[in-house]
């Protein structure tokens, strides 16, 4: 109990003394991208992956995060500038943790060819597996071991291995942020030892984070700080580090940073692999799903990431954020159920919105930050 005690304390202390640093601008703005995901059934028009480079281009975006790798689409971004963030999917994940081998072939078809001319900087080992997949959850850290080091094996050491959680399925109690913590499966001591392996392979924290859910979630949200709109009774205090929050999004990524502070990795990165705000929605109840607000929700978004000034706990911020998504689906009427639409474009590439995401830096900064912030938690430890 004392011991509880004492490191509830330090804790506090720890947010505490983040929340305290200098609002400088750290100068690091997250690399912006966006996801594409190609949930076809034969009956949909597939998107040439020519266009998708076109789209890219034309937008700006400095990543792609593809949610299925495929190799016709990672083949195009040979000698581009933009970085590719790659997801194995949820249902190889089993086969890959039960042998290596099986991880190795998996990079033979999408990495081996195409790397490092095409920039591939990340590997998710499944997206949202513990949702998608909670009995087969303690194959996930075998999977990711398994990837991590057939990459070794295979001689390359600059692709970092992470898994993507969601927001809501992950953490417990977001509000306020310092007292958010992780949830492990039931039954499952999953995040201590993924946190471990992530810090051990300088890897980052992926997170889904859409403000859109919580706030559907939480009738108690007023929608203007969900869509990034400042006014002057807009806010949300946290007592215990004295933070003023004015945005969800801040709020959320702050849950992340003080659950991993409270599990003891304070300092591992952060990628949000998914966010936006659905444009559309057949379900009659969803009226907030709409086109002013998701061309807010993703104006605020790309104004607040390009000021370069972090989180209240986090001032260097997330390290990349990647919208969801590139395009609307399309699905011809009758043939599944439409439901929400999240495009920056529609499928035939005219832009919804008038977003400019260019100007956001190419992947990997935030470093100088890091070493700081080692720095501080260590003199604190010390001085206990
Ligand atoms: C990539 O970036 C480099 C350096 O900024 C630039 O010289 C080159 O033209 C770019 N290549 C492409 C394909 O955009
Ligand atoms: C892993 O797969 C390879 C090739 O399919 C096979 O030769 C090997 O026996 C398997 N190893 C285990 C432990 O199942
Ligand atoms: C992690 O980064 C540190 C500092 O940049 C480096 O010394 C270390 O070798 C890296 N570890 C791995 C496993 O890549
Ligand atoms: C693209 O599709 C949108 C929505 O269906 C439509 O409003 C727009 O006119 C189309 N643009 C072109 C150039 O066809």
């Amino acid at each position: 109990m004392v011991l509880c005690f004492s490191s509830f304390i330090f804790l506090t202390f720890t947010l505490f003394i983040l929340s305290l640093l200098p609002r400088i601008r750290s100068g690091s703005i997250p690399c912006i991208g966006a996801t594409y995901s190609d949930e076809s059934s034969a009956d949909d028009t597939h998107i040439p992956p020519e266009h998708i480079v076109t789209a890219i281009d034309s937008l700006k975006l400095g990543s792609l995060r593809l949610e299925d790798s495929d190799p016709n689409i990672i083949r195009r971004f040979a000698y581009s500038n933009t970085s590719l963030f790659l997801t194995i999917p949820n249902y190889v994940v089993p086969e890959i943790a039960a042998n290596r081998s099986n991880a190795l072939r998996w990079l033979y078809v999408h990495v081996v060819p195409f790397y490092p001319r095409a920039k591939i900087t990340t590997i998710s080992v499944g997206n949202d597996f513990i949702d998608v997949s909670p009995q087969a959850v303690d194959h996930l850290l075998p999977a990711m071991r398994n990837v991590h080091l057939s990459l070794r094996d295979l001689g390359i050491r600059k692709i970092s291995i992470s898994t993507s959680f969601s927001f809501v399925s992950i953490i417990s109690t977001p509000f306020p942020p310092s007292a958010a913590q992780f949830q492990d499966p039931s039954g499952i001591d999953l995040m201590g030892p993924l946190l471990q392996f992530l810090r051990e392979t300088n890897s980052s924290f992926l997170i889904n984070v859409y403000p859109y859910n919580l706030y559907r979630l939480k009738s108690e949200i007023p929608i203007g700080i969900a869509l990034f709109q400042e006014h002057a009774f807009n806010f949300r205090d946290d007592l215990t580090t004295g933070v003023r929050y004015r945005n969800l999004f801040d709020m959320m990524i702050d849950a992340v940073v003080s659950a991993m502070a409270v599990a003891g990795y304070e300092n591992i990165p952060i990628i949000v692999t998914e966010t936006g705000w659905p444009s559309a929605s057949v379900t009659r109840t969803e009226g907030d799903a709409n086109m002013a607000y998701a061309e807010m929700y993703l104006k605020g978004l790309v104004r607040h990431l390009k000021s370069g000034e972090g989180t209240p706990l986090r001032k260097e911020g997330v390290a990349e954020v990647y919208v969801y998504e590139l395009f609307d689906k399309e699905t011809k009427e009758g043939t599944k159920p439409p439901g929400r639409n999240w495009g920056i474009l529609y499928p035939n590439l005219t832009q919804k919105y008038n977003i400019d995401f260019s100007g956001s830096s190419k992947i990997g900064g935030a470093k100088a930050w890091m070493k700081m912030a080692t720095g501080i938690s260590l003199v604190l430890v010390l001085s206990l």
